[in-house]
């Protein structure tokens, strides 16, 4: 990361060379530390739901590791001069809920004053060293699994312009509060090849770096990818976060669009994610198997949205 000199630890699982979704220590043959921190402005005008979200999304990264998230710490900025102390009691209680609800330990945090609310988690959790899951390992011939649909940050670009209503942000903040924990203990039990979480670079962000760190190109439907409908009818009014428009510009070199896909849908499939669904690359033989567990365990929206091949090589063509 920007050439800093790394320091070279055999222990170290998975550091800043190939970037994943968290760093990977090993203190022992059967056990790892897995470390991530996330924090952010608050994207909901609620403030107990904006602490659900900030803490559910901070919490992702080490279910996409195939991880069991233990502690957690909070990280917190505070305008203390122009905002209510209740504001930052209401978000810190909506974290905790989702570390109740995730069985994490809240250990300490810190807070420092800020012009900007911002909140998020620094999360320690575990794994066995030999179960851990990157994006490093997908196979051609695996099915490409996304267990959210997509378009929070451009349903979160129109409810700032006021143009979102409370039906269709109520629903999206529903899928933003929900912990990626059932996705990632399913993945565990059935095996997988690899997995990473979507959230600032978008769906096809986050595939691109499945498909580098794993050296394999994919095919993914752009049909079968669950979206919210509100989302495309605002991408399609050219409502797109600034986020959005720089994941397509920086993996446009990547991206092949096969067949007929209108302009705003590629906005869709590379908007920002807060909180997002797990990508998960896993075997054609069981990708049915786990998909129907999902279904059973309630993340219904999970759709089988592509497949990994062995060429061409770091290319995603979208169907
Ligand atoms: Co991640
Ligand atoms: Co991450
Ligand atoms: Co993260």
């Amino acid at each position: 990361m920007c050439g800093l000199p790394l320091i070279d630890d055999p222990n170290l699982l998975v550091g800043l060379e190939k970037a994943d979704d968290a760093g990977v220590y090993k203190l022992s043959e059967e056990l790892a530390i897995i470390q991530t921190i996330d924090f952010f402005t608050p994207i909901v005008d609620d403030p107990f739901i904006f602490g659900q979200i900030a803490a559910a999304n901070a919490l992702s990264d080490v279910y996409a590791m195939g991880g069991r998230p233990l502690t957690a710490m909070n990280v917190v900025c505070f305008p203390i001069k122009t905002m209510d102390i209740s504001v930052l009691r209401e978000v810190l209680e909506g974290g905790l809920e989702k570390m109740r609800e995730a069985g994490v330990a809240l250990v300490g945090g810190h807070t420092i004053e800020d012009d900007e609310l911002k909140y998020g988690l620094s999360v320690t959790g575990i794994i066995h060293p030999q179960r851990l899951i990157t994006r490093a390992g997908a196979k051609a011939g695996d099915k490409l699994i996304l267990t959210k649909p997509l378009g929070t940050g451009i349903v979160n670009t129109a409810l700032k312009g006021g143009l979102a209503d409370e039906e269709t942000v109520a629903k999206v903040t529903r899928y933003m509060v929900t912990l990626n924990n059932r996705a990632s203990e399913l993945m565990q039990e059935i095996g997988v090849n690899a997995c990473t979480d979507v959230t600032g670079f978008g769906l096809l962000g986050h595939a691109c770096e499945v498909a580098q760190n794993s050296e394999v190109g994919m095919r993914i439907y752009a049909a079968s990818v669950p979206v919210f409908a509100e989302a495309v009818e605002f991408a399609r009014m050219g409502l797109v976060p600034g986020g959005t428009h720089r994941n397509r510009e920086f993996r446009s070199s990547m991206i092949e669009i096969a067949g007929e896909l209108p302009d705003y849908m590629q906005d869709v499939l590379f908007d920002a994610q807060t909180s997002g669904g797990l990508l998960i690359s896993v075997s054609a033989a069981k990708a049915d198997l786990l998909l129907a567990r999902l279904h059973e365990a309630g993340v219904v929206e999970a759709c089988i949205i592509g497949e990994v091949m062995d060429q061409p090589r770091n290319r995603i063509i979208i169907e």
